[in-house]
């Protein structure tokens, strides 16, 4: 076996293994009627963190709270066109990719989700 072959075949997920490997599912984040009002932020707790909600003109977006420059809460920011604004200093995060608007090599996690039947679902 010459090395790029043995490195291919050491390199497959024996097939015990790859039935483990769990897919990223929604969950409950949060009842219908708790999401922000159009133009608010709001952060929600999931597990051991917190979420940060951006509701834009009815448009529902859910990305990562912590602000890459000082860790600020993005969820307690307000939105100002169209962006959630962080409360400390003012950084601006597009809530649908999750991208500062003056740093095109800073962006913070984004999230799926949806509503169904009055609960908001998010995939983590
Ligand atoms: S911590 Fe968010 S702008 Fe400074």
């Amino acid at each position: 076996m010459d090395a790029l072959a043995s490195l291919v075949a050491h390199s497959e997920v024996p097939a015990e293994q790859s039935s483990a490997i769990s897919m990223p599912a929604f969950v409950k984040l949060a009842a219908q009627s708790e999401l922000p009002a159009p133009g608010e932020a709001k952060e929600f707790e999931l597990g051991d963190g917190i979420i940060c909600v951006a509701n834009v003109d009815g448009t529902i977006s859910a990305m990562d709270n912590v602000c890459l420059h000082h860790g600020g809460p993005l969820g307690q920011g307000m939105i100002e066109e169209g962006k959630v604004v962080c409360p400390w200093h003012g950084w601006q995060y597009d809530p649908q990719t999750g991208q500062a608007a003056h740093n095109p090599n800073a962006r913070v996690a984004v999230y799926p989700i949806k509503i169904e039947n009055g609960e908001v679902m998010i995939e983590i």
